[in-house]
């Protein structure tokens, strides 16, 4: 049996439209997803029909949407097999997830003179909060690189680990190699020190399903747009024994628990991390999608998904003078590349003219740029809805740039 993405393409109407005259091919899933119908209508249920604000009223919209906004919780909740409801914090992505735990938890448990360890392939958004935590604490990055392939060089992390390293943070499948990262392995070694780790699953979570308890990680991070629901949603996932020490984020509405001019307490978690009016809209909508992707067979999505990456590593490498970068044995969903001779923006450019989507540029890793001492790259991103046929035509598409050069 295999999963066949025309039959649920109906559901993601974007998809069926002329972009510059010709049938959009969208290969740009790595940077947003589309979103399903589905998703649309139930936001737009708390927008058109109901809308209260949470958890500070009684009138039926507002106890209405409070209810739909907790139930949108325990719905994360269940997906990622976390222990409590509790555990599962709304933010506005995973760029604040981490920015999250960089402060509070930076502000707990980290001081001058200790260690936090990423590695060479981070998105910025899982280097530049830590590097500004360790800037303000006197705190040291250290930085664990990958190989040719790339692929983590883990033998490393056991040197790098130092009894000051306090948190290890690490990207579960790379943006720009779409390398899957040993997760559960880094996890396992950190966990004989008592090092917690954080997941940026940002790319992680559209490909697989997490289990939080499985993996054991301390905290895990995700955007809604990137797994087919709505922009200015996310979560962080965190474990209850680290989110109860860490201080608030925010402050504001809601994260209290009494306020007076002399002191404030706060409320629980997950409140405490959540002042000011969530997007309780994003949040639903955010749901929404996660239930359409269990109304889905994982195991066949995975798998067509991986067709989508193998056909297109093949087809590619046929292209004398592309290069691709980031061809480790487990990779998921993302193929980044240069073909020599044509500026990578001018090949965006020129692909869009052929209704074919693409990312473009330093794709927020400029660490990886300077590893493979290139300035920019096009990267092609697969989603379950593309089809074998989009990626044959994206194939002779190049071919034919690639012969006007
Ligand atoms: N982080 C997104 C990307 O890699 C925007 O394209």
């Amino acid at each position: 049996m295999s999963f066949d993405p025309l039959k649920i393409r109906k559901d993601f109407p974007i998809l069926d439209q002329k972009v510059n005259g010709k049938s959009l091919v969208y290969l740009d899933n790595a940077a947003t997803s589309q979103r399903p119908v589905q998703v649309v209508e139930r936001m737009n249920e708390f927008s058109l029909i109901t809308n209260g604000n949470i958890h500070r009223a009684t009138h039926t919209f507002a106890n209405k949407t409070t209810e739909a906004f907790e139930q949108a919780r325990e719905i994360i909740r269940s997906y990622l097999n976390a222990t409590e409801s509790a555990e599962v914090i709304f933010t506005s992505g995973t760029t604040e997830s981490i920015n999250l735990v960089a402060h509070s938890f930076g502000d707990a448990f980290i001081h001058e003179g200790d260690e936090v360890i990423v590695t060479e392939m981070e998105h910025h958004a899982n280097i530049v909060p830590w590097q500004m935590m360790c800037e303000r604490k006197g705190a040291k990055l250290k930085v664990i690189p990958f190989n040719e392939k790339g692929e983590l060089s883990i033998d490393t992390l056991d040197s790098l680990i130092t009894g000051k390293t306090k948190i290890i943070a690490v990207t579960h499948v790379s943006n720009v190699l779409g390398t899957v990262n040993p997760v559960a392995t880094i996890i396992e070694k950190a966990h004989l020190k008592n090092i917690p780790v954080l997941i940026d699953g940002a790319q992680g979570a559209p490909h697989f399903q997490i289990d939080v308890q499985t993996l054991d990680c301390d905290f895990y991070a995700f955007s809604g747009h990137k797994l087919y629901g709505p922009t200015g949603s996310g979560v962080l996932y965190g474990k209850r024994k680290w989110l109860d020490q860490m201080p608030p984020f925010l402050g504001g509405g809601e994260m209290i628990d009494r306020v007076t001019f002399g002191k404030t307490t706060f409320n629980e978690i997950p409140y405490k991390f959540e002042a000011g009016t969530p997007n309780y809209v994003g949040a639903i909508g955010l749901a929404a999608a996660i239930s359409y992707l269990e109304s889905l067979d994982h195991t066949l999505v995975l798998k067509h998904e991986q067709n989508l990456l193998q056909f297109a590593s093949e087809k590619l490498k046929t292209i004398n003078g592309l290069t691709i970068y980031g061809e480790a044995n487990e990779k998921a969903g993302v193929l980044s590349f240069n073909i020599e001779g044509i500026h990578p923006f001018d090949l965006g450019t020129l692909l869009d003219q052929l209704g074919i989507a693409v990312r473009t540029g330093r794709l927020c890793a400029d660490p990886i740029m300077d590893h493979f001492e290139v300035e920019n790259m096009v990267r092609s991103s697969f989603a379950f809805y593309n089809t074998m046929e989009e990626v044959e035509v994206f194939y002779q598409a190049l071919i034919r740039l690639k012969a006007m050069f």
